[in-house]
């Protein structure tokens, strides 16, 4: 990657404070940094802190530590990063103001961010619509949101979020509620968009094959940390930390055989099943990997911090004792 990173993010902690108890580390030192015109994908189940990354680079929640940089300055507390990171949500309706026009929605950013002038404002609100496949332009703008459907109200949101001129944009799970016949054109959508203006975006998802497909890289959570990253097809084909290995092969699609199929279904068990109970020990967990109770490969040095470890080219890393030496058992 030859151009300087849009946004930097280096170790990001948050913490949930809770009654009685430890505070819960939603995100434990998470570093990564998103580059102009690339797409990075950040995988992993529900409740593996996905969306508190998203929402503490959004200052919806306060992080406890590390440091964000913005176009190489610590400047996240300013309207200027505000305008410059702007996110796109699941779930459009919720954020979208049912009393208003779609043409509202997109005037105000275009004014405030000095985008638009009163002239022009209604030129730029239609032009944008047109950016986003929404015609005629015109009609969509007097619209409300309940007169539109779900994809057509994702993709007021995608134009929304445009409306300041972002230089970096955070998707999370932008097509998990939209119909499964229109997930692939939104998020076709955002690809296009993200080349044409060379964004920096973060593709928030649990499913692997899309962010295979439309992410060059991937970054795989567990319970709060990156446990494996690197190029996607590196990572998604040819996982090495036990947990992805899990998620790929729960995959819909991953089984190909018999025997497949029934690994997939235990490990859609086992995701299901061990969720709350770990989350309730994640307080307990002291140094050791997170992922060392579910882990069929675990050993007694898994009760110490696990190192991150290169695994193969290209920046593919893990973060799993297994690969620390030539060692490894066959199969991971
Ligand atoms: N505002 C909050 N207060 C307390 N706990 C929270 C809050 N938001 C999220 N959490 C907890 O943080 C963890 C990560 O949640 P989240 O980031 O939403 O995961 P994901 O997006 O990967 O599903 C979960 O255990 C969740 O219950
Ligand atoms: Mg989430």
């Amino acid at each position: 990657m030859n151009a300087s990173p849009a946004l930097e993010v280096d170790r990001l902690t948050v913490d949930f404070k809770r009654r009685g108890t430890t505070p819960l580390r939603a995100v434990d030192e998470v570093t990564f940094a998103l580059h102009p015109g690339h797409t990075l994908a950040l995988v992993g189940e529900s409740g593996s802190g996905k969306s508190t990354v998203v929402r503490a680079l959004s200052r919806l929640v306060a992080p406890s530590g590390g440091r964000v940089r913005l176009g190489g300055a610590e400047r996240t507390r300013d309207a200027a990063y505000r305008r410059t990171v702007q996110m796109v949500f699941q779930d459009p309706f919720a954020s979208l103001n049912p009393a208003h026009t779609v043409g509202h929605h997109l005037r105000r950013p275009l004014l405030v961010s000095g985008r638009a002038t009163r002239a022009d404002v209604d030129a730029r609100t239609e032009a944008l619509l047109d950016s986003v496949n929404l015609a005629p332009a015109a009609d969509i703008a007097r619209r409300r949101p309940h007169e539109l459907s779900g994809g057509q109200r994702q993709r007021v949101a995608i134009a929304r979020a445009l409306a300041p001129g972002p230089a970096v944009l955070l998707a999370d799970e932008p097509v998990s509620m939209l119909d499964v016949s229109i997930r692939l054109e939104i998020l076709g959508l955002l690809d296009r968009l993200k080349e044409e203006r060379r964004l920096a975006l973060l593709y928030v998802t649990h499913d692997l094959a899309t962010a295979r497909h439309f992410a060059a890289d991937v970054m795989v959570m567990y319970r709060g940390q990156i446990v494996e990253r690197g190029p996607s097809d590196e990572v998604i084909l040819r996982p090495r930390h036990p947990y992805t290995r899990l998620l790929a092969s729960a995959a819909p699609g991953a089984a190909g055989s018999r025997e497949r199929a029934r690994e997939a279904r235990a490990a859609r068990l086992a995701v299901r099943g061990t969720r709350t109970a770990e989350l309730r020990e994640a307080a307990r967990d002291g140094g050791g990997c997170r992922f060392r109770a579910r882990c069929p490969f675990a050993t007694d040095r898994c009760g110490q911090a696990p190192p991150v470890v290169a695994v193969g080219g290209a920046g593919h890393e893990a973060r799993c004792w297994l690969h620390t030496d030539d060692a490894a058992p066959a199969g991971l």
